[in-house]
């Protein structure tokens, strides 16, 4: 494709093939993945990924915007949403609107993302009804870590029922997509049955319309924990650290620069 998809092309593509998405931080990493994933997500897991936050809550606006700016310049067929940060929505529809047309405007993301079910749904219909479209986030939301005690599967026995109504909920109110972290396998697939928005899943199931993952923990670059959910398709911390040990002792053998990589003095000719 030419153009990177509108979000109503990824609502479209509910029950079709699944959407591709990952979390991107960095002009380089969204490159990367332009023009191969659906979408791309400035996640607000990028304090804990790139700046070593203990969780997500310190994450600013400011942080989010510089962040969405170096990822929109490594995007150009590939969507960009971006996270909305811990207390930049929550208070009201009217600090969500000033906020999601704050990130839009200075990154150029095409959507925002913000975490919550039911008690999100009159925020997220009146961003829809204002020009903003909305991926909701629901299940394991990180950003809620300290009232949820921890970051365990949502949604089991007698709270099942409960999250399929946030679904419901946040379908009814316009968000045109939703994520689903670490819920079980058989309730995301029946609340992709149940809404006509995509879901899309992380630590979810391979049912639902779309997957994420943060892109760190896929390439095996962030190896501070592994969540049970994450597939490492590569090994790019062990693959730096070898590097790195490489590089060290050849220094310390003066074995690097060789003399491919210095200058001959201008007067010798070459
Ligand atoms: O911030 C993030 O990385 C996310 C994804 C895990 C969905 O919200
Ligand atoms: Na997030």
């Amino acid at each position: 494709r030419k153009t990177a998809p509108l979000p109503d092309d990824i609502r479209a593509m509910k029950g079709g093939t699944p959407i591709v998405s990952l979390t991107a931080y960095t002009t380089p990493m969204a490159k990367m993945m332009d023009g191969v994933c659906d979408f791309a997500l400035v996640g607000d897991s990028v304090g804990m990924v790139l700046h070593g936050m203990p969780s997500t809550l310190g994450v600013t606006m400011e942080m989010m915007i510089l962040h969405g700016q170096a990822v929109a310049r490594g995007l150009s067929t590939t969507m960009m949403v971006i996270d909305m940060p811990f207390g930049s929505y929550e208070e009201s529809p009217q600090q969500a609107f000033a906020n999601a047309a704050r990130l839009m405007r200075e990154t150029g993301a095409a959507a925002v993302k913000l975490e919550g079910g039911r008690h999100m749904a009159e925020t997220i219909a009146f961003l829809v009804a204002r020009g903003v479209p909305v991926m909701a986030h629901i299940g394991l939301t990180p950003q809620s870590i300290n009232t949820l005690g921890g970051y365990k599967v949502q949604g089991r026995a007698d709270q099942a029922d409960a999250l399929r109504a946030d679904a419901r909920a946040i379908a009814e109110a316009g968000a045109f997509s939703v994520v689903l972290e670490k819920v079980p396998a058989t309730l995301a697939d029946q609340i992709t049955d149940e809404i006509d928005i995509p879901t899309i899943g992380i630590g979810a199931s391979a049912g639902c319309d779309g997957q994420i993952l943060v892109v760190d923990d896929m390439l095996g670059l962030f190896t501070a924990f592994k969540p049970k959910f994450v597939k490492r398709y590569a090994t790019l911390g062990e693959d730096g650290k070898a590097a790195i040990s490489a590089y060290a002792d050849e220094v310390r053998a003066r074995q690097f620069p060789a003399s491919e990589h210095t200058f001959a003095d201008k007067a010798s000719g070459k």
